[in-house]
């Protein structure tokens, strides 16, 4: 049977592009984002193909809003119920924000904190009970290159939810290990995203890609897709705790 992996925001962006890269390496996918209407029509969108891209049955919708402890929980249940099994999930819901570092409110700093942050800590806490019990699982965590090295235009509640993604990553690597379950994170620079051209006025990519990122080229979400889903096999038992840097050489260590 094909191995099932929850992601989390998921209805857009990149997370739709792991959903992708997931289905075509053989992997059943539940899409799930705050608005349950926009996760399945995300699932229904991607279900439908022809030949080798027909991927009905294989994903499905589902609401998860990951401020709730509760809704991972609940969705968890629903998932297994829906394919009979689960065997990953994948962090990916965050809110973006490029606010001033001098203008950033408590309540601001909050929300991203608990989206961004405890978000991926119910996520690795639920779905890492179930599946240390289970005795076998895979956890990847979107991170940042701002959670690296402060980011160019994210803001500071951003980079430091991001931050603090890494660390988490390594903290329930070390404690997950012994039950078969892996905890990686990826670390992406600015990707050929929808919301970099949104945030990103046109002349400053523009400076970015010619005189700032050594590789002249934004990320692609596709191959970061493909990551996940290397993540994913029941082969990479041997990677846990790292961090993947895919950011077109803007850090290197
Ligand atoms: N776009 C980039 O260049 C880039 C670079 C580095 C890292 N990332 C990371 O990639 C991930 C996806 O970002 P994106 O660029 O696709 O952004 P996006 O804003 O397009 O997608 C984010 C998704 O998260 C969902 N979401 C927001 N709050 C939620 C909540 N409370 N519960 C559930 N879902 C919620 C949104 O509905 C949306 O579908 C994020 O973790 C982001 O930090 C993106």
């Amino acid at each position: 049977m094909k191995d099932v992996v929850v992601i989390t925001g998921a209805a857009q962006g990149l997370g739709a592009c792991i959903a992708k890269a997931l289905l075509a390496n053989g992997f059943r996918v539940a899409i799930t984002d705050i608005s349950e209407k926009d996760a399945v029509a995300t699932a229904k969108r991607l279900s439908s193909g022809s030949g080798s891209d027909d991927n009905s049955g294989d994903v499905a919708g589902f609401k998860l809003d990951v401020i709730q402890k509760s809704d991972f929980e609940q969705t968890l249940a629903a998932v297994e119920a829906h394919f009979g099994q689960v065997n990953g999930l994948v962090n990916n819901a965050a809110l973006t924000l490029t606010t001033p570092v001098m203008e950033v409110t408590a309540e601001e700093f909050d929300n991203v904190l608990n989206v961004n942050l405890r978000g991926t800590l119910f996520g690795c806490q639920v779905f890492g009970a179930y599946l240390a019990q289970k005795g076998y699982g895979r956890i990847v965590n979107i991170a940042s290159l701002a959670g690296q090295n402060g980011g160019a235009a994210a803001g500071v509640h951003y980079s430091s939810s991001k931050g603090g993604i890494l660390t988490m990553t390594k903290v329930f690597a070390g404690n997950l290990a012994a039950n078969g379950v892996t905890v990686n994170a990826i670390a992406p620079g600015p990707m050929d995203l929808p919301i970099v051209h949104e945030l990103v006025p046109p002349e400053k990519l523009e400076h970015l890609l010619e005189n700032v990122i050594p590789v002249k080229a934004l990320g692609s979400p596709d191959f970061v897709g493909g990551i996940v889903a290397q993540l994913m096999q029941r082969d990479a038992f041997g990677v846990t705790g790292a961090t993947w840097d895919i950011n077109g050489g803007l850090f290197m260590r």
